[in-house]
């Protein structure tokens, strides 16, 4: 291993926030060559993605100073590499399953970064977990091997200690896979897809980005911002053909959670989750989306009069389950509610479509195969004296696994995620600190098996799991206060560390993190 010198990285490392992660630099000094090109690898996509500081135009007043990814295709066509309508520095990638992509992932901020690939089942080297960071002015070269289901998923940054900043500051994409048995359905595509990407952000009164400050109380109730940005815009705004769409929705934001419904009072269809189409759609009301969760919904608007606007409405929760709506800015609130995208329906009305009666059809984990289903490996989310513990602990070293953590390539285990009583000793909150974490698994996609609540629902509780999205495959599942979520996996087709982890970013980054190993 290369001994490297990372001077250049403290100035960013002293901004590192006395409350906030501590052990940055010991974190620093192990550090991985960074991967480079294998000469074997024969891509079907080549693209550079770049991590610079820049600027954009967020919301009326003036640009905004960020961080963001800019890239260009070397290999492959057109609309391997786009960027979110409206925004111009969130980008898309899209691949075909069974596409081989090479990213040449350049390193151009003040500080180290790494790139992980949110969903998708991949060789440890290529998953962007922390140990791979690379120091400014550096290069790593994924080399991926498609084979995920088509879907929606997610890429943003993962250096230890630094991933809620660098996302924060603007960090992220989506990640679209198409495949064979999508293309069968004929789904919306093109001008008719919408991907719409959910944050929140405060801006100062010269229309910069302000962050969280450093008190470790801010960073336990994580970020929650005054404006809901839609694809990088506030009141993000579409005119739309009156006809059949497909919109993919990510919540990007580093911690809140939005309960979603439409304007008009329809229910959505849902198409999708987190790991690609569902069996069969499933209409609800509501949808709730904790960090890192996805929904492909597919919305008729042929139904609608010419000129009319259709509002996707949302309540903004906090991780303690605060609703703050009513503290947002924004357009005016719609009862409980705030739009944040507004669909102006034009055109002639085409004939309503509904979604195909079957979407997909995917190989089905079966409980009975579980290793260990009368003894789920249990993940305990705990606080004690002002800091997150998942079993006990917090993320050690890098290359740490906890002995416990080690499962069986081609085995299928159930876990539990424990949300117990979860109260804060000694932080002044008088049992404030419950809170609900949107618990997140590397290189796997789930089947969310059960939630069970002790104690009875509160009508929080069931307004928000009212909009819970448990079907299909999942990487992130949202487990509230009291609640026990238990979820099957399969550990397929590669061996190494991964992790799993609360996706609420400032949880993350105080070390509510482990790695776990996959052996042969
Ligand atoms: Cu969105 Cu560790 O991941
Ligand atoms: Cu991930
Ligand atoms: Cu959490």
């Amino acid at each position: 291993m290369k001994r490297r010198t990372f001077v250049k990285n403290l100035t960013a490392a002293s901004l590192l926030l006395s409350g906030a992660p501590s052990a940055l630099s010991a974190q620093m000094t192990q550090r991985l060559e960074p991967a480079t090109a294998n000469p074997a690898f024969m891509p079907d996509i080549e693209i550079i993605l770049r991590a610079v500081i820049g600027e954009a135009t967020l919301r009326e007043g003036g640009a905004t100073q960020l961080w963001r990814f800019t890239g260009e295709i070397m290999k492959g066509n057109a609309s391997a590499l786009n960027f979110l309508d409206g925004s111009g520095h969130l980008p898309i990638i899209r691949v075909r399953r069974g596409q081989k992509i090479r990213i040449h992932f350049e390193n151009q901020l003040p500080e180290q970064s790494i790139v992980h690939w949110h969903g998708l089942n991949i060789e440890q080297r290529m998953d962007g977990h922390p140990m791979y960071a690379i120091a400014p002015g550096e290069r790593y070269v994924y080399e991926i091997a498609i084979d995920n289901r088509a879907g929606t998923y997610w890429f943003h940054p993962h250096p230890h200690e630094r991933t809620s900043f660098q996302v924060y500051q603007g960090l992220g994409g989506m990640l679209i896979v198409h495949d064979e048995q999508e293309d069968s359905l004929n789904l919306p595509q093109g001008e008719h897809e919408i991907p719409l990407m959910i944050q929140d952000r405060t801006f100062d009164s010269a229309n910069q980005l302000v962050y969280i400050g450093n008190m470790r109380h801010n960073w336990m109730m994580g970020f929650s911002g005054d404006f809901v940005l839609v694809n990088g815009r506030v009141g993000y705004t579409k005119t739309v053909p009156r006809t059949a769409h497909r919109v993919r929705i990510i919540n990007t934001s580093n911690a809140s959670l939005y309960h979603l419904r439409w304007s008009d009072g329809s229910d959505f269809r849902v198409i999708g989750s987190d790991g690609g189409l569902l069996e069969n759609a499933v209409e609800q009301p509501a949808l709730t989306l904790g960090v890192g969760e996805r929904v492909d919904v597919w919305v008729d608007f042929s139904s609608q009069a010419a000129g009319s606007v259709v509002q996707l409405l949302a309540e903004s929760y906090t991780p303690s389950l605060q609703n703050f709506t009513a503290e947002q800015g924004g357009a005016p609130m719609q009862g409980s509610a705030r739009p944040i995208a507004s669909f102006q329906c034009e055109g002639s009305a085409a004939v309503p479509v509904a979604p195909p009666m079957q979407l997909s059809s995917y190989p089905a984990l079966n409980e009975s195969e579980a290793t260990n289903s009368a003894s789920p490996r249990a993940v305990r989310i705990s606080m004690m004296r002002g800091s997150f513990y998942l079993n006990n602990r917090t993320f050690g070293g890098m290359q740490d696994v906890p002995e416990e953590n080690v499962v069986k390539l081609d085995s299928t285990e159930v876990w539990e995620f424990a949300n117990d009583a979860s109260m804060g000793m000694g932080m002044g909150m008088g049992g404030m600190m419950q809170m609900a974490h949107p618990m997140h698994v590397h290189n796997v996609q789930f089947k969310v098996l059960s939630r069970t609540r002790q104690g009875g629902q509160s009508t929080l509780h069931q307004h928000l799991s009212a909009g819970f999205t448990d079907y299909g495959l999942k990487d992130v599942v949202l487990v509230l206060p009291g609640e026990r979520v238990r979820v099957l996996m399969k550990f397929e087709n590669h061996t190494g560390i991964y992790l799993y982890h609360c996706h609420i970013l400032e949880h993350e980054d105080l070390g509510m993190m482990h790695n776990y190993r996959i052996e042969a």
